[in-house]
Order: structure tokens, then C-alpha cells, then sequence
């Protein structure tokens, strides 16, 4: 039972880990270079959700740690509070320069980025979090390395821009930007959008066929199924952005209905982002040999 308590917390840490790592990151790089200067009131609010999942990013980093050596050495709940044990996690194991690298990303992606030299801080703050992923992930256990690292660092960057930027969208198209500078927005996004599924699908590919030992074992273990869901879910947020490029993008400059409708439609495309962010932990707290 207790065994299973620290397992359920070592998934929930990690979800809340890739949420907040990926939001933190993705809203960082949105504001820096997507949001439209005419749109700089929505600067305020993007700030503050940025903090909010940097929080979350920090919860997650320091319940991982713990529920991580509790894990390692089967002690269960005893062992998420032992100090030789959590220093022996922070010291001795990969997670534990993970956690180290992501903390000083953190720190430095939450930075006002007001200046050009603040600004260069924020994101290189954004890329060292999204970079303290790879360290400690399934990815390592898996060669060439150069290909499997290579990969799962595109891939979180990728992750990154599409889920931060849904979420910058979500603030701007609620706000009172401007309408052509809410529209200039969009369309940064969307272009970037095209290449960013690209990029997720050809890297995630190259993950799974490293990482799975078989075809087999996409529908043979509880990895591949999960994995197959978050494809899924992946999938039908494609076709919701597909939708949103080409139907409504090019009317909302001119149109309010379709303003309106897009707001909708990026909610949605949020929420299911955020459902495969969370299978993505899950998927990473089972064994892909099942
Ligand atoms: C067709 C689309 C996708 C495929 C096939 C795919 C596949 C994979 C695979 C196989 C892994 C490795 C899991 C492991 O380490 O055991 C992975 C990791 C990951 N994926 Fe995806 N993925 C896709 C889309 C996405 C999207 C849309 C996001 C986020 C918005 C995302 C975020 C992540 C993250 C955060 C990791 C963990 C990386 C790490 O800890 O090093 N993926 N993905």
C-alpha cells in the first residue's frame, strides 16, 4: 500500500514537472518572440500565469526528488521524508542534477526580461529547464545517443512552443489586444505551429522506435497502450489547429464571430495538450518492456 502511494506520487510529480517545466518554458519563449508588440497589455497576465506554473514546476521538482529516493530504495513513505536519502538523490543520481539544473532554469526564466540582455536570460533560462528533461528521462538508457538525446531535446522544445504558446494564445485572444495585433499573434503562431507538429511527430517517432523493443509491445504492454493514447489525443489536436489555420486565422482580423469561435477552439486544443502533457507522465513512470 505504501509502495503504491509513493509510486502514485513519483506519476503525479512527474506530471506536474513536464506541466510546469513545459508551460514555464513555452510562455516564456511566446512572449519573447510570438507576442506582438501591439499586444504588449497581455505582457501582465502572461507573467503571472508563467509564475503560476513555475510554482507548480518547483512542487512537482521537489516531490519528485523525494517520492524519487523513497522509489530507489523501497521504503516506502518513510523514506520521502529521510534527509540521507534525499541527499544521497540530490548528490548521487541523475535526477538529482535534473532537479539542480531545472531550479537555476527556473530562476532565470522568470526573470522580468525587460531588457535585450533580460530577455536573452529568460530564454536561456527556458532552454536549460526544457534541457534538465533529457537528463533523467527514459531517453538516456537508450543509444545512439546522440540521436535519442538529440531527439528528446527537440521533442520538449517542440512540447514547449505548442503548449505555451495555446496557453499565451488563450490570454491574448480573451484580451483587449488590439485586433491586428492579436491577429499578427496568431499568425506567428500558427506558422511556427506547422513546423513544431513536424518536429513532435518526427522525434517522438524516433523515440518510441528506440525506446519500444518491439512493435509488439505498442499493443502488447501498458507503455505502448499509453503511448498509443497520447498519439491519439495528439492527433485530434492536429486536426482542431488544422481546422483553426485555415478556417479561422484568416478571418479574425475582420470578423469578431471568428475571433470568438478561435478563442474557443485554442481552449480546447489547451486542454487536450495538457491531457497528453499528463499521459506523457504517466508514460514515463512505466517500463516499456512492460
Ligand atoms: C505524435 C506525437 C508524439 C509522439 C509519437 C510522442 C512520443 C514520445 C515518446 C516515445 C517519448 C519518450 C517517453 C519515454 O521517455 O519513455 C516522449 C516523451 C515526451 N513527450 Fe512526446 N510524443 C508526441 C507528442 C508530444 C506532445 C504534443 C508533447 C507536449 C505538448 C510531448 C511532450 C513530451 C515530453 C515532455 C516528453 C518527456 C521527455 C523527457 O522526459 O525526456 N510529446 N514522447
Amino acid at each position: 500500500m505504501t509502495v503504491q502511494l509513493v509510486d502514485l506520487l513519483h506519476q503525479g510529480a512527474q506530471v506536474l514537472v513536464y506541466l510546469g517545466i513545459l508551460g514555464t518554458s513555452g510562455l516564456v519563449l511566446f512572449r519573447t518572440v510570438l507576442l506582438d508588440p501591439g499586444a504588449r497589455l497581455v505582457d501582465a497576465p502572461v507573467q503571472r500565469l508563467t509564475t503560476l506554473v513555475a510554482a507548480a514546476a518547483l512542487g512537482g521538482l521537489l516531490l519528485y526528488l523525494a517520492a524519487d529516493g523513497a522509489w530507489r530504495t523501497g521504503a516506502g513513505v518513510s523514506g520521502l521524508v529521510d534527509p540521507g536519502t534525499l541527499w544521497d538523490t540530490l548528490t548521487g543520481t541523475p535526477v538529482g542534477l535534473a532537479t539542480v539544473v531545472a531550479l537555476v532554469g527556473l530562476v532565470l526564466a522568470l526573470g522580468t526580461g525587460a531588457t535585450p540582455v533580460g530577455r536573452a536570460l529568460t530564454c536561456a533560462g527556458a532552454a536549460l529547464a526544457l534541457l534538465s528533461l533529457p537528463l533523467a528521462g527514459h531517453s538516456r538508457s537508450f543509444g545512439p545517443a546522440w540521436l535519442v538525446l538529440g531527439s528528446d531535446a527537440v521533442h520538449v522544445l517542440a512540447g514547449a512552443v505548442w503548449f505555451g504558446g495555446v496557453l499565451g494564445l488563450v490570454i491574448t485572444l480573451r484580451s483587449s489586444a488590439p485586433a491586428g495585433a492579436a491577429a499578427r499573434t496568431v499568425g506567428r503562431f500558427s506558422t511556427a505551429a506547422l513546423w513544431v507538429v513536424l518536429a513532435l511527430g518526427g522525434t517522438g517517432t524516433v523515440l518510441a522506435w528506440r525506446i519500444l523493443p518491439g512493435l509488439d509491445a505498442l499493443t502488447g504492454t501498458g507503455y505502448g497502450l499509453t503511448l498509443l493514447a497520447k498519439v491519439a489525443v495528439v492527433g485530434l489536436v492536429v486536426v482542431i489547429a488544422g481546422w483553426n489555420r485555415y478556417r479561422l486565422v484568416p478571418r479574425i482580423g475582420d470578423d469578431d464571430g471568428a475571433r470568438a469561435r478561435l478563442r474557443r477552439t485554442v481552449g480546447t486544443e489547451a486542454w487536450l495538450l495538457l491531457l497528453a502533457v499528463a499521459l506523457t507522465g504517466v508514460l514515463v513512470s512505466q517500463s516499456p518492456t512492460g
